[in-house]
């Protein structure tokens, strides 16, 4: 499918894909979007502990990138796993404008090493944070009991509806340790329904700029 670079309106670029009306982050923000979703509704819950992370769909790595940032301010220590199937190409990525659109230019090489580290390997970015990148299909993750936050970042539900089922939220649901946590973007109705169904306690929160709500679902035990 062909995929093209647009800006969204904080600034910051992202990937769009025509064919499907859909892109990697929020047209309203991609920074923005991430902050607002993983950081301060998923990661921040989190302040002072050391976890690990899943992030579903690792995409152009903003997530991950960000997550290094207030990781180092927070003194956390992250084991960051990052799963993705059909890697950006490094044209995609030289078009990303996340380290200017954030002001750490000194970072450049922390993105870019991230991008560089090889798949299937554990990378010691700093001190504090490892990152895993795993070249894999969702449908293959059989992590159990591992994870304390899940970044549940795929393709919308109108284009890869098989993403949001009840197979895909029972792996999460295993993934993540007791009173382990979930964020997404998502707020459908169905969503919800197939995470209450593999036994998630969900709350809808508010959603970051030009979207309503979002879900947060917890492994509560
Ligand atoms: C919304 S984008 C993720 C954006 C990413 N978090 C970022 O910050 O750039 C969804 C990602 O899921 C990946 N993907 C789609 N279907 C997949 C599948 N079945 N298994 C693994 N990865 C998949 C896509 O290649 C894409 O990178």
């Amino acid at each position: 499918m062909k995929r093209e670079i647009i800006q969204t309106s904080d600034g910051s670029t992202t990937i769009h894909i025509p064919e499907w009306k859909e892109s990697y982050h929020s047209k309203h923000g991609a920074i923005q979007e991430a902050n607002h979703v993983f950081i301060k509704n998923g990661l921040s819950l989190f302040e002072g502990k050391d976890i690990a992370i899943m992030e579903i769909g690792f995409g152009t790595g903003l997530n991950a990138f960000i997550t290094f940032l207030e990781s180092s301010k927070l003194k956390q220590d992250i084991d960051y796993v990052g799963v993705e199937a059909y890697p950006v190409s490094n044209e995609e990525l030289a078009a990303m404008n996340y380290v200017a659109e954030l002001g750490v230019s000194s970072q450049q090489s922390t993105f870019n090493l991230m991008h560089q580290s090889n798949w299937e390997e554990k990378c010691i970015i700093d001190d504090h944070f490892a990152l895993t990148k795993r070249k894999q299909l969702f449908d293959d993750i059989v992590d159990e009991n591992y994870f304390d936050l899940i970044y549940f970042d795929a393709f919308g539900y109108h284009v890869q509806p098989d993403l949001w089922s009840t197979e895909i939220f029972r792996k999460m649901y295993s993934a993540l340790k007791d009173n382990g946590v979930l964020v997404t973007y998502a707020a459908r109705g169905v969503v919800k329904r197939s995470m209450i169904e593999v036994g998630f306690t969900v709350e809808k929160l508010a959603g970051p700029p030009g979207k309503r709500e979002m879900f947060r679902a917890t492994k509560k035990i």
